[in-house]
């Protein structure tokens, strides 16, 4: 796929079909996306791709605790940020959600469906493969986001070129101590995120959102040019 309809097509998939994805396919995707670049090339990131038996019980010991209403434990309390009341950030949160709402036909008072769709983010939108983004504790946070959202993105595209979608997702490692369990994670690594991947079900209502962007002329400010 050419670069550019690649970067025009990516967009978060928040159904998948069932079908499975060849191991060999995930890893061919990851050795394309490690070559992402990093900050003095020191490559902070780990992959933990989960599937099978694995991913299904992490998928349910994360809707376990939804359930629950537990607080996801304190070394994931970095990335439930709330964005300022009436900032543009948190306008466009609202408008995404709008759209998948009305997309799914959920009412903003029916508690029940939108439980339900909570849950299907910490069910990695029953995707068939999840990957965990993850580094050692011990690296500079900072440095390590930007270094793990180039690599991120290259998984995204990059995935596309094999025909399969992704969703970047923070619910899929929320619950850390659940994948950690599950999927044999040491404690010395911090999960940074999720991405599911897999076949689009394009019938899914929801897969149909186009989020949108603000003209990029009001975010770009010409120096010298
Ligand atoms: C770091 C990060 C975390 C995200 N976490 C979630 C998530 O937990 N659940 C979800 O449904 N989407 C999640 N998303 C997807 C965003 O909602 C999505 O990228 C945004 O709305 C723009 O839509 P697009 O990806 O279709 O262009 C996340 C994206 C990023 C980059």
């Amino acid at each position: 796929m050419e670069l550019q309809d690649a970067i025009k097509k990516r967009k978060s998939i928040r159904r998948f079909q069932s079908k499975a994805v060849p191991k060999e396919t995930l890893r061919a995707i990851l050795e394309l996306a490690a070559r992402a670049p990093s900050a003095e090339n020191t490559q902070p990131w780990e992959f933990f791709v989960l599937g099978g038996e694995t991913l299904d019980k992490i998928r349910e010991g994360n809707v376990e605790k939804v359930r629950g209403f537990e607080m996801p434990p304190e070394e994931m309390h970095y990335i439930m940020v709330e964005r300022p009341k009436g900032s543009i950030y948190r306008q466009r949160q609202i408008d995404i959600g709008k759209a998948l709402f009305e997309l799914m036909d959920i009412q903003r008072e029916d508690k029940v469906k939108r439980a339900a769709w909570t849950e299907r983010g910490f069910r990695y939108f029953e995707a068939p493969a999840a990957i965990i983004i993850a580094a050692e504790k011990s690296l500079p946070l900072q440095q390590t986001y930007l270094d793990v959202g180039a690599v991120m993105q290259n998984i995204c595209l990059a995935a596309l070129d094999f025909g399969l979608h992704t969703c970047i997702e923070n619910q899929g490692v929320m619950y850390a101590e659940v994948v950690k369990e599950h999927a044999n994670i040491p404690d010395s690594k911090r999960l940074i995120a999720a991405i599911a991947i897999g076949y689009a079900d394009w019938d899914f209502p929801a897969n149909k959102v186009e989020s949108q962007r603000e003209p990029i002329d009001n975010v770009v400010t010409w120096c010298g040019l």
